[in-house]
């Protein structure tokens, strides 16, 4: 059995759909295992970008089966325009399948999401409103609707009668929004439903029959470590586990299936949205690092709040993760700068950890205890062998896996699917 896990390290954005889509020509299956389109995952190959939001970043290989698993939530209208903008582009979709224990976001959850934000005001978690956290708190309350319930349409039909009271009660007396017409509704589901149908499986079956063969599977997770519900730091998280413990939830697979955990983690620290950033910088490094890495969001727009290195967090990722290898990317983004200081302690009333705090108020106020590190200067965007990286760098990333206890196996120095340094074969 080849199990292999690609999960974010820091707050998202590190890389992900990159390194999925890098490892995707030598697998057999790529299956996502939570999240939903609060995710942007870029692909660049030979120049051409494509953002995915739900679709597995394994989508652009041929070989490999892409299933969106049943831990995912699913906006089944992004979805469609995402499926519909490949094929427009003469790339098939036909490996692309679709857990039947999936969820739905429902036109509702995206509605409520704003109006909480809305109603938060300041103390907003800065979502994406993309309907993610209503999705989730409707499973666990057990009123969501899974995939599989489209295909029993009279169940889906009685079942959002109630629903939908409940819901449009919520929206019109709680946030005095407008609430939704359950026949546009039904209208809307039912096209959804033709269009979804022939791609829905039991994915659990699947993904364990194609363990018992032998055949490689990619897990690939969105979000990252900072964002769990469970370890983030919370409320300022998303609403599902996008560390290796949520594959086996959120795939359907038991821990005996996860081979090799690959934990993504960009050279330097970016978060969108609200909440604690200890290593967050406001001066014109920020800038120069945001303009030179395009930190900008790939669902929202929205310009990204930019770091030092934050190892306290990576190295906290790569024990609850279990990390077996760490990825590098965008260390090319730090060519140029004089000094890098790297976040190795968080000073807190005094004293000094490496653990992330619990409390918020704890972590809003910790002093970052840097390392500083010479820069470089040359390009390093062509090179393919560790070896010819300036000794700064490599003095940099060595310390990375020094302190993580992690080895670096693969070192991304652009953004397109040929600029990496491999170090170590992962497959
Ligand atoms: P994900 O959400 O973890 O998949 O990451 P995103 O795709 O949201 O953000 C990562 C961004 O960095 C994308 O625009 C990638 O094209 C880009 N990228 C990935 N690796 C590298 C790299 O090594 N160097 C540079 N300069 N850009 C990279
Ligand atoms: P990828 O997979 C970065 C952040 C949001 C917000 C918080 C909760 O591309 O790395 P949500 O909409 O999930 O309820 O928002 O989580 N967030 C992300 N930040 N990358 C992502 O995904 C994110 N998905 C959610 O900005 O702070
Ligand atoms: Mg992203």
């Amino acid at each position: 059995m080849a199990g292999f896990v690609v999960v974010g390290s820091q707050w998202g954005d590190e890389g992900k759909g990159k390194i999925v889509d890098v490892l995707g020509s030598k697998m057999d299956y790529v299956v996502r295992f939570q999240g939903g389109n609060n995710a942007g995952h870029t692909v660049i190959v030979n120049g051409e970008k494509t953002v995915l939001h739900l679709l597995p970043s394994g989508i652009l290989s041929d070989n490999a089966t892409c299933i969106i698993g049943p831990g995912v939530v699913i906006d089944p209208f992004v979805l469609l325009k995402e499926i519909d903008a490949l094929e427009k582009r003469g790339l098939s979709t036909q490996h692309l399948k679709i857990s039947d224990r999936a969820h739905l976001i429902m036109p509702y959850h995206i509605k409520l999401d704003e109006l909480h934000e809305q109603k938060l005001a300041q103390n907003k978690i800065g979502t994406t409103k993309r309907g993610i956290g209503p999705c989730y708190a409707d499973k666990y309350t057990r009123i969501g609707f899974r995939i599989c319930d489209l295909k029993d349409f009279e169940y889906f039909k009685e079942k959002l009668k109630q629903t939908l009271a409940f819901k449009n009660d919520q929206i019109v007396k709680l946030y005095n929004g407008e609430p939704f017409d359950y026949d546009t509704l039904i209208e809307q589901f039912a096209k959804i439903k033709e269009a979804l149908l022939p791609r829905i499986i039991d994915s659990v079956k699947v993904v364990n029959d194609a363990l018992k063969e032998n055949k490689n599977i990619l897990f690939e997770g969105a979000q990252a470590y900072m964002l769990d519900i469970n370890y983030g730091s919370y409320p300022y998280v998303t609403s599902s586990s996008p560390t290796s413990a949520g594959v086996c939830s959120g795939a359907g697979v038991n821990p005996k299936a996860l081979d090799c955990i690959i934990g993504v983690v960009k050279a330097y620290s970016t978060r969108v949205g609200e909440g604690p950033f200890v290593t967050e910088l406001f001066d014109e490094f920020a800038e120069k690092i945001r303009s030179v890495g395009h930190e900008f969001g790939s669902t929202t727009g929205r310009p990204r709040r930019c770091g030092w290195l934050d190892l306290c967090v990576v190295k906290q990722a790569c024990l609850l993760n279990g990390l077996t290898d760490l990825v590098i990317t965008k260390i090319d983004v730090l060519t140029g700068i004089d000094t890098l200081p790297v976040c190795i302690g968080y000073e807190i009333d005094g004293a000094i950890t490496t653990s992330i705090p619990a409390s918020l108020n704890d972590l809003a106020q910790a002093k970052p205890v840097y390392k500083y590190f010479d820069g470089w200067k040359e390009d390093i965007c062509h090179i393919r062998d560790f070896k010819e990286l300036p000794e700064n760098c490599k003095t940099y990333l060595k310390f990375i896996e020094e302190f993580t206890e992690t080895r670096i196996s693969l070192v991304s120095v652009g953004p397109d699917r040929e600029n990496n340094i491999i170090i170590h074969d992962l497959v």
